[in-house]
């Protein structure tokens, strides 16, 4: 296993288009996805792409954590019954949980809603910068595992969020890319100073979390 070089914002590597895996049970994808779990690991990151480790293929890594707090602090064992909840409630509960660390190959995104959201992204290749960047609120994704399999899930808020920012480093799109205000880029030292003011009716998870 190894600890590998993160590319930084510049670098050609996280501009091209990355090229589809041809087959996700190959020992040198094992490998990669060996080393890039390690490297999220070592380095923090919610999320980690390929391309962020120098190799133009299309796999990207994961894992959200869940609102765990928060359902402890009371949906979950003083709120109702999930039979008591209307639809949208249940589903947003889904929702919170914890996403296992997931490997996504050659994964497509589609568009649930047309509703996007403000909230705070941070990418191991652009250090010591979080931006306050749209995106789509209901997602779902599929692609392939390491044995070949398929992944299917839909995804929403902070989960949607990750898996947008992750797919994007597949096509060459770094989230500075994808704001529409770029006031809203900050120093990650002032942020908790002055974009937490701009946006406190953002919900906490979105506030504090960052990813690869
Ligand atoms: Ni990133």
């Amino acid at each position: 296993m190894a600890i590998l070089k993160i590319a930084r914002m510049g670098h050609p590597v996280l501009r091209r288009r990355a090229a589809p895996v041809a087959d996700p049970r190959a020992p040198e994808v094992r490998l990669l996805v060996r080393d890039m779990l390690e490297t999220m690991e070592d380095a923090g990151g919610t999320g980690l792409a390929a391309p962020q480790v120098h190799v133009p293929l299309r796999v990207v890594v994961f894992f959200v954590a869940g609102r765990r707090a928060e359902l402890e602090d009371g949906i979950l064992e003083d709120g109702p019954p999930e039979e008591g909840l209307p639809e949208e409630a249940r589903h947003e509960r889904r929702f919170r949980q914890d996403v296992p660390l997931t490997v996504l190959i050659n994964p497509e995104i589609e568009v649930l809603s047309q509703d996007t959201a403000l909230g705070p992204e941070a990418c191991l290749s652009v250090p010591g910068l979080v931006g306050q960047v749209p995106r789509a609120t209901r997602i779902r994704y599929r692609g392939l595992g390491l044995e070949g399999e398929t992944i299917e899930r839909e995804a929403a808020g902070f989960h949607a969020r990750v898996v947008q920012h992750e797919c994007d480093h597949l096509d060459g799109i770094l989230y500075p890319q994808r704001m529409t205000d770029l006031s809203l880029l900050a120093f990650t030292s002032e942020a908790g100073r002055f974009v937490e003011e701009a946006f406190e009716d953002e919900p906490e998870d979105e506030k504090v979390q960052s990813h690869g």
